[in-house]
C-alpha cells in the first residue's frame, strides 16, 4: 500500500519564500512535488532530510508546456495544498526594459500562475477539498514606478485571489493570498534592482514570511500581509491617490543615478508625508489592538468605522455650532430690543 501522506505542490521552491514554504510542508508531513526553472538538487536533498518524499519538475512555468509538465508529474494524485508561489520581478524604467523579459514577468506571474490554479483548482472543487496559497505582494497595492510591470502583475494576482476565494466560499476549497513586503531572497538580484534603495534596504526573513503565509493558509484565512511596516504600506495603498503611490514607489525603486532627480515636488513630498503620517498613525493604532497577521479585510472595516465615526462626530459638532449660532443670534436680538 503506497504511503498516503498529504500531497503538496510548491512552485518556485528552489529558493526564497517557495523553498521555505516547501520546508514547512515537509515538516508538516506532506509529500512534495516542487518546481522551478533551474536546478533543485540542494532544495531536494534538504527536503528529503526532513523526511519528505520529493519529486521535482524543472520547467518554465511561464509556458503552457511547463505548467502541463508539472501537472503531469502529479500522476493524477489528489493535491491537498497548492502553493502557487513562482514569480519574478523586473526593475528599471518600462521603456528601458527588454520586452522579452517584461513579457516573461507577465507570463510567469499571471498567465502561468492562473493556468496552474485553473488545472489544480478544478480537481479540488470536484473533490470539495484543498487549500491554495498564492504568493501575491503588497506591490499590488501601489503603481510601481521603475517596476511597473511587476506591480501590475501583483495587482492582478492579489485581485484574482480575492475573487477566486469568494467564488469558492461555499466549498471546502480555501484560497489564501500571502502578500509579503521586501523579503531577503534572490528576487532583487534577478530583477536587476540591487542598485536601488529597496534593493539595498534591510528586508524580511523569507522563513518568517513563509511561516506567516503557511499558518494563514492552514487556518483558511483570506489574506495575510507579513509585518507591520508592510501593513501600513498596504493600508496607504488603499487610501492614497494612485499618483502619489507611484511617486512613493519611485523613491524606493528608481536606480541610483537615474535621470531627472526623484521627480517628486516639494508639495507632493509634503502631501506624501502628511498622508503617510495620518494613515500610519491610524494603522499603528489598529495594529496595537490587533494580531500580527491582521487581515486586510479587517483593516478596511476599521477604516470604514473610522470614517463613519469621523462623519458622526463632524455632524455632532456641526449641530452644536448651529445651535450656538442660533442662541447667539437670539441673544443679539434681545440685546438690540432692550437697547432700543
Ligand atoms: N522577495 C520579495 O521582496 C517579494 C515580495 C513580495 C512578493 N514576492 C513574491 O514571492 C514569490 C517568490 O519570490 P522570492 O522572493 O522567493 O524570489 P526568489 O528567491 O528569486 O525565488 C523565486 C522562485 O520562483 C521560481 N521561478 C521564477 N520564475 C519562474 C518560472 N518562469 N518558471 C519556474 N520557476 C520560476 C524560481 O526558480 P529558479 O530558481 O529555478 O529560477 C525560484 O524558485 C514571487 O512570486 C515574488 O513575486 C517576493
Amino acid at each position: 500500500m503506497p504511503d498516503q501522506k498529504p500531497f503538496a505542490i510548491v512552485t518556485g521552491a528552489s529558493a526564497g519564500i517557495g523553498y521555505e514554504l516547501a520546508r514547512l510542508a515537509a515538516m508538516d508531513g506532506y509529500d512534495l512535488l516542487i518546481a522551478a526553472d533551474r536546478d533543485m538538487t540542494k532544495a531536494t536533498s534538504d527536503l528529503r532530510a526532513l523526511g519528505a518524499n520529493v519529486e521535482t519538475v524543472q520547467a518554465d512555468l511561464a509556458t503552457t508546456e511547463g505548467v502541463d509538465k508539472l501537472c503531469a508529474a502529479a500522476k493524477g494524485r489528489s493535491v491537498d495544498v497548492l502553493c502557487a508561489n513562482a514569480g519574478h520581478g523586473l526593475g528599471h524604467g518600462f521603456l528601458d526594459q527588454d520586452w522579452k523579459e517584461a513579457h516573461h514577468v507577465v507570463d510567469t506571474n499571471v498567465t502561468g500562475t492562473i493556468y496552474l490554479i485553473h488545472k489544480i483548482g478544478r480537481d479540488m472543487r470536484t473533490r470539495n477539498a484543498g487549500r491554495i496559497l498564492i504568493t501575491g505582494s503588497i506591490a499590488g497595492f501601489m503603481p510601481g514606478s521603475y517596476q511597473a510591470v511587476y506591480n501590475g502583475t501583483k495587482a492582478f494576482i492579489d485581485s484574482f485571489g480575492f475573487a477566486l476565494r469568494d467564488e469558492l466560499k461555499d466549498s471546502n476549497v480555501t484560497v489564501t493570498i500571502l502578500m509579503p513586503g521586501a523579503t531577503d531572497t534572490e528576487f532583487f538580484d534577478r530583477a536587476h534592482m540591487q542598485d536601488t534603495p529597496i534593493g539595498e534596504m534591510k528586508k524580511d526573513d523569507p522563513a518568517w514570511v513563509a511561516r506567516i503565509g503557511w499558518d494563514a493558509m492552514k487556518r483558511g484565512e483570506g489574506d495575510v500581509v507579513s509585518g507591520w511596516k508592510n501593513k501600513i504600506q498596504a493600508t496607504l495603498g488603499n487610501f492614497m491617490p494612485a499618483g502619489l503611490g507611484a511617486a512613493m514607489h519611485r523613491r524606493q525603486a528608481q536606480p541610483h543615478g537615474g535621470q531627472g532627480g526623484d521627480g517628486t515636488s516639494t508639495a507632493t513630498k509634503a502631501i506624501l508625508g502628511i498622508t503617510a503620517g495620518a494613515v500610519g498613525l491610524f494603522a499603528l493604532t489598529s495594529l496595537l489592538g490587533g494580531r500580527e497577521d491582521t487581515r486586510v479585510e479587517s483593516w478596511q472595516r476599521a477604516g470604514r468605522r473610522a470614517a463613519e465615526q469621523t462623519g458622526r462626530r463632524a455632524r455632532k459638532v456641526g449641530r452644536r455650532a448651529a445651535a450656538q449660532a442660533q442662541s447667539g443670534m437670539e441673544a443679539g436680538r434681545r440685546a438690540l430690543q432692550s437697547w432700543r
